[in-house]
């Protein structure tokens, strides 16, 4: 089949190779003419676990290209993919649709044959509602239908989730379309679930999900906050509760909050739909107070655990919001920093992927270190705030070496308890004594 993707950021470029894996011809569109130009030379715009080998694969082949032309992306297209940004609104914090609508009026124009317009961005209930009607306004010829096809990609995962999905739900109203789509999926048949909804349900279901797994870590964080002042253990009580198969493992983990692109920007956008149909989503709205406040209480502790008196130097490990990544959007580090910023001048920050990032955030109100181990350097505090493996392999005497006091506050509980201490550590995590 032929597919035209809109928007090549870290949902469509991974959505766009792993279609074109599937034996379809993929042609990915984008307004921003240097990352078109940087894709079309073979250099990939954004970092993902496994994408490269993929990505040379198909642009070599031809199955993959990269225009900023809509037109020749859409003309004969069978699928069109709606994959561009939708920003949290500065103010109301609702999706910005201006990119989505941006868009169906331009590819509107294109149209030739009938075409199965999906969108992949996460919108707002009732946004296919509005995408059909500009459609219909810009080319009232035009023979088309509009589909909600969510996608469930993490960040860093995205090409394995793409082969290995939970699920696909298609969001059709009627059959032809979800014909086409049940068509160019076939691959996954038997492999995982097929979920034929409205497309109304479609689009409540990704918010849904996200708004849930964002709810379960706040809760987990909760619980481990419990855990410390009951004396219990939050690794002990999150297992406990993972066995339960009704309940789940994952996301269990505590740490510092829930961030990314993904998890801040869908609660707000789901509260303020509850808002908005006068249904309120209570649950989501403690959830997103309740995120914010622990960041902040993150950086008082790291603060607290200091002798004020002598400035002393707090080194930072992690700055991307989860390891895996190169992304500081919305990052509890970046949050948590910026919060420790306004109390210390002595802090120096590291991280394997997310240095240029950072920086282009909190600019030179820190230091930055080469490495992990230099960014202990006569620190008086080593504080975690991202998973990353080498964080977990680190060698202990290496950095008992580098540090003044040898003081350790692991936000991610990555880190062994009983090895950090008999490594001469003052070890302190979330969720135990
Ligand atoms: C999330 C969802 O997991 C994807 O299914 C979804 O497709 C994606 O949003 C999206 O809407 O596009 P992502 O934002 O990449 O994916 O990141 P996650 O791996 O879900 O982590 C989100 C945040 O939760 C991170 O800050 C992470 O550190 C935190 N987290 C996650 C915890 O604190 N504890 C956990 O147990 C799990």
């Amino acid at each position: 089949m032929k597919i035209a993707i809109i928007g090549t950021g870290y949902v469509g470029l991974p959505t766009g190779i792993g279609l074109a894996e599937l034996g379809n011809e993929v042609v990915c569109v984008d307004k921003i003419e240097e990352k078109i130009a940087s894709l079309s030379a073979g250099r990939a715009t954004i970092y993902e676990d496994g994408m490269e080998e993929l990505f040379q694969k198909h642009r070599k082949s031809g199955a993959l290209s990269f225009t900023t032309d809509m037109e020749k992306a859409v003309n004969g297209a069978d699928v069109v993919m709606l994959a561009v940004g939708t920003p949290p609104h500065p103010i109301t914090k609702e999706a910005d649709l201006k990119y989505i609508y941006a868009a169906a009026e331009e590819l509107a124009q294109y149209l030739n044959g009938y075409t199965v317009v999906a969108t992949k961005s996460t919108v707002p209930v009732g946004t296919g509602d509005e995408v059909e009607a500009i459609i219909k306004k810009v080319n009232p010829t035009a023979d088309y239908d509009v589909v909600s096809l969510p996608e469930f990609l993490r960040e860093g995962f995205a090409v394995h989730d793409f082969f290995h999905p939970d699920r696909i739900v298609i969001g059709a109203n009627n059959e032809k379309a979800r014909n086409v789509l049940l068509k160019l999926y076939a691959p996954f048949e038997g492999k995982t679930e097929f979920l034929l909804v409205n497309r109304k349900s479609s689009e409540t279901i990704k918010y849904a999900s996200n708004a849930f797994l964002a709810m379960k870590i706040h809760y987990i964080n909760e619980m481990a906050d419990f855990c410390e002042k009951a004396g219990a253990d939050i690794r002990e009580v999150a297992k406990g509760m993972g066995l339960d198969s009704r309940i789940g493992k994952k996301f269990l983990n505590p740490g510092p909050g829930y961030g990314g692109s993904c998890f801040p920007k869908d609660t707000n956008a789901m509260a303020q739909m509850g808002r908005k149909f006068g249904a309120h989503l209570n649950l989501i709205e403690t959830t997103i107070a309740k995120n914010d406040e622990r960041k902040v209480n993150m950086a008082k502790r790291v603060i607290d655990s200091l002798d004020k008196s002598t400035n002393g130097k707090i080194a930072v490990w992690g700055l991307a919001f989860k390891g895996g990544t190169d992304d500081c959007r919305e990052s509890p580090a970046m949050d948590i920093v910026s919060e420790i910023i306004k109390h210390s001048s002595n802090v120096t920050v590291y991280d394997p992927k997310a240095m240029d990032n950072a920086k282009k955030i909190i600019g030179d109100k820190v230091k930055y270190a080469q490495d992990a181990y230099d960014a202990c350097k006569d620190a008086d505090i080593l504080v975690i705030l991202t998973e990353w493996e080498e964080f977990r392999t680190a060698d202990l005497n290496k950095i008992r070496g580098q540090m003044k006091t040898h003081k350790i506050l692991d936000l991610r509980n990555m880190l062994n308890a009983t090895e950090v201490r008999a490594a001469g550590f003052d070890y302190a995590c979330i969720g135990m004594k």
